[in-house]
This record gives structure tokens, C-alpha cells and sequence, in this order.
């Protein structure tokens, strides 16, 4: 499947999606190594300059749809969706090249609960099935981060996959996570 060229920055009703910049990421990276942000996630703390290189390299990435998230032009998230092959036989026309997506979000946790998770999801998963034609998108969370699955719930995913005990949790050890998925034909019939 060709990727075609997507247009930003896109706009939701409260925040602007633009493509990171070397400024951007400096804003980010003020919050982006606290505590309250990096409980949950699976790259914890980040060393800055080469969390600026992949993002900033992204840029150049047709399949890695990443994303600074501005609240009144300030950097209060980031944001991606990174498409990849689908499972599939190798033989005859193989269709799933480049079908499926993988959407991830953080946020300041100065902004967090007020939806704008929900909001830049919702945008990205319009990119993900209205520009770019894929076939389905997945996420994946520990089990224990009730925020990032009630923002997949609210979505519209579905919890395909509990593995129990298949995170490695630096503080807490093995944990239980989630994945969720949701095909274009579900999120057509939610729009
Ligand atoms: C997870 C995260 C992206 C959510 O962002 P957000 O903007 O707060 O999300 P939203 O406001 O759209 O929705 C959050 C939902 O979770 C709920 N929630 C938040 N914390 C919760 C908790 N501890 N227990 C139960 N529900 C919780 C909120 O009430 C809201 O649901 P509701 O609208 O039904 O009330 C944000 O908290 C974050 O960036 N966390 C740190 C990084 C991270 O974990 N990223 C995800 C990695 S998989």
C-alpha cells in the first residue's frame, strides 16, 4: 500500500496536531521525564537528545504519524500513530502490507482529564482509516493504567488481548496488559 502525503498541522475542537520540532520537543521534554507521566509507560525516562532525533526523525518516516499536541500553541502532548504490516501469509498479492496501526498518546499531566486524550486519538483514528485506508488500529497499555483504556473504551476499541503477567514493570514487576483494537468498519459506523 502507497502512503499518501498527509497534510499538518490538523486541528481537533480545543488543540492543534503539529509535526515536532526541535522547540516543540524542548517543551515537551519539561515534562515529559516527571513521574506522573512515566508511571505507565514502557520507555520511562527518556535521555533528550535522542527522544529529539526519533521524533524529529519521524518527520521524514511515511509510516511514523508523530505528533506535538498544542493547547493554546503550547506543547502539552505528543502523540503518534505508526503503521505497520498485518499478519499474513506470504504468497499471491499480499494484501496486508501496511495496514494496520499503532496509536499511542501522552500527555503533561498537568492537562490530564480533560479529554484531550480523547480528542487527538479521535483525530488520529480518522487519519489512520479516512487518509490512510488501513484495516485496523491497535493500542496496548498496562493493565493498571485505567486512564489510557477508559480513553481506547471511549474510542470505541475493543479489548482484544489480557496477558497476564506480560509487562515488566521496573517498580511493580510482572503485570497484566491490554490490548485494544478497533477495525475501520466499527469506526465508520461511529462517526
Ligand atoms: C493516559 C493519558 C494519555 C490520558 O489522557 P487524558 O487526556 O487524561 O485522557 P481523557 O481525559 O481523554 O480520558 C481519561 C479517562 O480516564 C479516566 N481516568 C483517569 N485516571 C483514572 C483513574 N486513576 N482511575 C479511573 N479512571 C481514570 C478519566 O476519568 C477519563 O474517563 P471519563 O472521561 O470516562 O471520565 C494521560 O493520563 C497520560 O498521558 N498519562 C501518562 C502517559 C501514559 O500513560 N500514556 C499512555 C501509555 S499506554
Amino acid at each position: 500500500m502507497t502512503t499518501p502525503d498527509i497534510a499538518w498541522p490538523r486541528t481537533t475542537a480545543r488543540l492543534e496536531l503539529r509535526l515536532p520540532t526541535e522547540a516543540s520537543l524542548d517543551e515537551v521534554l519539561v515534562w515529559r521525564n516527571d513521574p506522573a507521566v512515566t508511571r505507565w509507560l514502557i520507555r520511562t525516562v527518556v535521555e533528550p537528545e535522542s527522544f529529539r532525533k526519533t521524533w524529529l526523525a519521524s518527520v521524514d518516516d511515511p509510516n511514523d504519524h508523530a505528533v506535538v499536541v498544542h493547547l493554546d500553541g503550547a506543547a502539552v502532548g505528543i502523540a503518534s500513530l505508526e503503521v505497520r504490516d498485518g499478519v499474513g501469509q506470504r504468497e499471491g498479492s499480499e494484501p496486508w502490507h501496511g495496514v494496520e496501526g499503532s496509536l499511542g498518546y501522552t500527555f503533561d499531566a498537568a492537562v490530564a482529564g480533560r479529554g484531550f486524550a480523547t480528542e487527538v486519538a479521535t483525530a488520529l483514528l480518522d487519519l489512520a482509516f479516512t487518509d490512510l485506508g488501513l484495516l485496523r488500529v491497535t493500542a496496548a497499555c498496562f493493565a493498571d493504567n485505567t486512564a489510557s483504556w477508559r480513553v481506547m473504551e471511549k474510542l470505541g476499541m475493543r479489548r482484544e488481548q489480557h496477558g497476564l503477567r506480560d509487562s515488566w514493570h521496573a517498580e511493580l514487576g510482572w503485570l497484566d496488559g491490554y490490548t485494544y483494537g478497533i477495525l475501520a468498519e466499527e469506526w465508520r459506523s461511529r462517526r
